[in-house]
């Protein structure tokens, strides 16, 4: 598992990125626990979103929280990822009517207000996507949804990602509805990650 990890963190190109995880796709599961990220996501997701809504899941990976939502009945799930080979995994869970090989940080191929709610975790961390991507993710978001994303307690402090956010909640584009305790995440191998699972409801 070390070796992928190491992989994905030394990637110096979204490319590298992607490549990293292609590789990583056939094992990523087995590597790792559904507790630390995913469960404590979808549990606060579903605190606020109902069944029926229509929900990306943005940096889908190999679909652990796809699969954790279809679980609670939601129905009307997309996925989106860098990574074709991750997107394959993803696909073989059967819980997505759609799969989108996209980057954040770029422009997404969506309209305006498409999604009820977006979900993102483990995927704003060192390398990956970036705080710029929440502009977008609000954009495709309809007015009044939700916007559920994992982040380390120090990424938030140190990087741009405390500004941003609370810019957005400044302009008017959203309101923190909820932001969790920090918890373990699920690298076993680095139990001193922490991560909090972040609610947003767009304007
Ligand atoms: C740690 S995995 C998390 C996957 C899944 N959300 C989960 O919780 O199991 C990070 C995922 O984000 C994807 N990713 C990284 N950077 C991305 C970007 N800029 N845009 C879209 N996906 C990205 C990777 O390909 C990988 O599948």
């Amino acid at each position: 598992m070390t070796s992928n990890v190491e992989a994905v963190f030394a990637a110096a190109t979204p490319e590298e990125l992607a490549a990293s995880y292609d590789r990583w796709a056939p094992s990523y599961e087995t590597d790792l626990s559904n507790q630390g990220g995913p469960r404590e996501a979808v549990d606060l997701l579903v605190k606020y979103v109902a069944p029926s809504a229509r929900v990306l899941d943005a940096g889908c990976g190999t679909g652990v929280v796809g699969g954790l939502l279809a679980e609670r009945g939601f129905q009307h799930l997309e996925g989106l990822d860098l990574s074709t080979g991750m997107l394959d995994e993803a696909r073989k869970k059967q819980c997505y009517s759609a799969l989108h090989q996209q980057a954040l940080g770029e422009t997404l191929d969506f309209p305006d207000a498409t999604f009820d709610a977006v979900t993102v975790v483990g995927v704003f961390v060192m390398g990956h996507a970036p705080s710029r991507s929440l502009h977008e993710l609000i954009r495709i978001t309809k007015p009044g949804g939700y916007i559920i994303f994992t982040l380390r307690p120090e990424l938030y402090a140190n990087s741009d990602f405390k500004p941003t956010m609370a810019a957005l909640e400044q302009d008017g584009r959203w309101r923190l509805a909820e932001a969790s305790d920090a918890f373990h995440g699920r690298f076993k191998a680095h139990p001193e990650v922490m991560l909090q699972v972040w609610v947003y409801q767009t304007t």
